[in-house]
């Protein structure tokens, strides 16, 4: 992410290589920010640079006067900074009665986030190097906790379908230890985002979600991710045995008077009333809510860009529709795709190139029988539009790992990832069951490409099939390369 950073002070012809030192160190420490110091020489320059640019934040000397005369004081300075919604820091190397009082004015300013003192921002003392780090990122969305290196690989576990009360619990503890064994194994340290692809429970019960919500703790707990939820990090979508059934057929539910008064329920073949399929995804809802914090697009959608600093951006769509007269539709909302768009069309010049990533619960891509959504048509735009195309897409519903290149009028990677709990039922114990891993590999900071890893169990372990690991080329259109022939 590229943060232009302006900078008004009298002095900066002394101080302009101790700012740029400055601005390198508070780069280290936001992994994926560059900072673009942009020096105010003279006081006349201040308002043509605010009109030419916007800025991401400014630094203020505390005393301008010295060299450029009385009329030009920090407060001249801050009105007009404040007046173009930036925040700022202020920077002092003394002060004396007469300015005092202008400063205390200045930290009384919703706008004003740090004080710094000139000599520690020069000695690159880690006090100001923090809070520039701190206001910076409160500012623009950055999550700092990646202290990878800038070669160092992004790590996406993906898991799908648990199914929580379609399987008995009693071995899922288990299970899971060797779950995160082996997640910890790919991934050396913690991995940085969990996504779970849909249908996290049988029936979209209460007590499913909770049995699901005890898992993904004691898995974040295992692999040591995130500290806090709801977490940004972790990426959720319904699948259709999330919908409570029950609530969907509510909307069709008659009440009239029976024999003796007692009341006689009977099943419509119309909609009764309208609102109450809206409680179909209501306990998905709240599982969400208390996991993962998105901001949310449609009910069950969502964009994140706070990750766009690493080249990375997601979204979330629903793929299921509830349906009071039939099992849920496989179907996306064409206003929420179109909203998705939207934000995602908004970040194209933070980073280059910029990986965008989907999660729903079904295939987006036309395919045979249930596998895939109705409406394949109405993603195109995520896949084919300039400026918002997506990369990497990932999806379940079928049980079955597999990482592919696929190409239309797009070129898309898709990761289907397996059952990582529900064992088997007309098929042989243990098959198609597992989850993914997916490497964002990158080079000097910038994302470069992927590496798909795919876990199955076998014989009551779990082991990564190497014969099914894909390797891809991020191109810089942010979409892979087909993989040359093997
Ligand atoms: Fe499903």
């Amino acid at each position: 992410m590229k943060l232009d950073i302006l900078i008004v002070d009298d002095e900066t012809s002394a101080r302009r290589a101790g700012y740029k030192a400055f601005f390198e160190e508070v780069c280290k420490r936001l992994q994926g920010v560059d900072i673009t110091p942009h020096f105010v020489e003279v006081p006349e320059m201040l308002a043509p640079m605010l009109g030419a640019r916007t800025y991401a934040f400014a630094l203020i000397d505390a005393v301008l006067t010295d060299n450029w005369g009385e009329d030009f004081s920090i407060n001249w300075a801050v009105k007009q900074i404040t007046s173009s919604s930036i925040y700022f820091a202020i920077v002092s190397k003394q002060w004396d009665a007469a300015n005092t009082m202008q400063i205390d004015e200045c930290l009384q300013l919703l706008e004003c986030k740090a004080f710094m003192k000139w000599g520690e921002v020069e000695n690159l003392d880690i006090y100001p190097i923090a809070q520039l780090g701190k206001a910076l990122s409160e500012r623009h969305g950055i999550d700092n906790g990646f202290p990878s290196t800038d070669d160092s690989s992004i790590f996406i576990v993906q898991l799908s379908d648990p199914q929580f009360g379609g399987f008995n619990k009693d071995n899922v503890k288990l299970e899971t230890a060797r779950i995160a064994e082996a997640i910890l194994g790919c991934t050396i340290s913690s991995p940085h985002f969990l996504a779970i692809s849909g249908d996290i429970t049988e029936h979209g019960t209460e007590q499913q979600f909770s049995d699901a919500e005890v898992w993904v703790h004691e898995l974040c707990k295992r692999i040591g991710f995130p500290d806090k939820f709801p977490s940004r990090r972790i990426f959720l979508t319904p699948g259709n045995h999330d919908v409570t059934m029950q609530l969907v057929a509510a909307g069709r539910v008659s009440l009239s008077k029976g024999v003796d008064d007692t009341p006689k329920f009977g099943l419509s073949d119309s909609l009764i009333h309208s609102s109450l399929p809206d409680l179909a995804l209501h306990y998905y809802r709240q599982f969400a809510s208390k996991l993962s914090n998105h901001l949310m697009v449609g009910k069950d959608s969502w964009t994140e860009t706070q990750f766009r600093h690493l080249g990375l951006v997601f979204y979330g769509v629903s793929t299921v529709q509830p349906d009071p007269f039939m099992w849920p539709k496989r179907r996306v909302d064409p206003k929420i795709v179109a909203e998705v768009w939207d934000n995602l069309n908004l970040e194209t010049d933070q980073c280059e190139p910029l990986l965008r990533i989907g999660i729903g619960h079904h295939c987006p891509l036309s395919a045979s029988g249930d596998k895939s959504i109705e409406n394949d048509d109405a993603m195109g735009m995520l896949f084919n539009s300039a400026n918002a195309r997506t990369g990497l897409f990932l999806y379940g519903h079928v049980h079955q790992g597999e990482v592919k290149y696929q190409s239309d009028s797009f070129r898309l990677v898709t990761s289907q990832a397996s059952t990582a709990t529900k064992p088997a039922g007309s098929r042989p114990e243990d098959s198609l069951r597992g989850f993914t891993i997916l490497e964002i590999c990158r080079k000097s900071r910038k994302i470069d490409g992927l590496k798909a890893h795919i876990f199955e169990w076998n014989n009551n372990k779990i082991t990564k099939n190497a014969s099914k690991m894909k390797v891809f080329k991020l191109h810089h259109d942010g979409m892979f390369l087909e993989p040359p022939p093997t």
